[in-house]
């Protein structure tokens, strides 16, 4: 698929087959996104891979907060992947002081841009995603047994899409674009 085709047929995918997906192919995604640009190249971007069912529906039940649909799409995605992300580098100088006045901002950005990568890897591979925002983020932490060392950014669920939705609208070029 090329890179335009790509971008433009992404979707937020919802609603996924019972086919389950293979760690090779995972494995396949998590290379691609790491080729995702990054601070000072720091590359603070983890993925915590849950194909345990059980602990999918706890996640779904007990972590999930009032928005969003996500425990229902947790419960029926093949796979959950939890976006961690190593705290204290991204953002950062050597000495420990921050870089810029943007602070320790920068490790979301990076995340970001990590998440779009893993997405349209997975995508270009024949998978669908959702990255998920809605949620108990400490609590999750906790549960999951993030080490001490990261920090809990997204889910992304992940399967073989069952039903793709139409793109929601986007703005305008003459909107996101002005020039001086
Ligand atoms: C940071 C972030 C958090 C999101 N959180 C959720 C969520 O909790 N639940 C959900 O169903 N979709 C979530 N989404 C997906 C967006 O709703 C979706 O990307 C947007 O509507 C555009 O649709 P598209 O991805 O199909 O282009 C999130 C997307 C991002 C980037």
């Amino acid at each position: 698929m090329d890179a335009q085709t790509c971008i433009l047929t992404r979707r937020s995918v919802r609603k996924f087959t019972d086919e389950p997906v293979s760690r090779e192919l995972l494995e396949k995604v998590v290379a691609l996104a790491a080729y995702a640009p990054s601070w000072k190249n720091t590359q603070i971007s983890r993925y915590l891979a849950i194909e345990d069912p059980a602990v999918q529906n706890t996640i779904a039940e007990e972590y999930c907060l009032a928005g969003a649909n996500n425990p229902n799409i947790i419960k029926g995605a093949p796979l959950l992947v939890a976006q961690t992300f190593v705290k204290d580098r991204c953002g950062y100088n050597r000495d420990g002081t921050f870089t810029t006045d943007r602070e320790d901002g920068w490790q979301y950005y990076d995340c970001g841009i990590a998440a779009q990568t893993f997405c349209l890897a997975a995508h270009d591979l024949g998978l669908g995603t959702v990255i998920m925002g809605v949620f108990d983020r400490k609590r999750l932490q906790a549960y999951l047994e993030i080490p001490q060392d990261q920090e809990l950014m997204a889910l992304i669920a992940v399967g073989h899409p069952a039903e793709v939705g139409p793109a929601p609208k986007r703005k305008d070029v003459d909107v996101l674009l002005s020039w001086r």
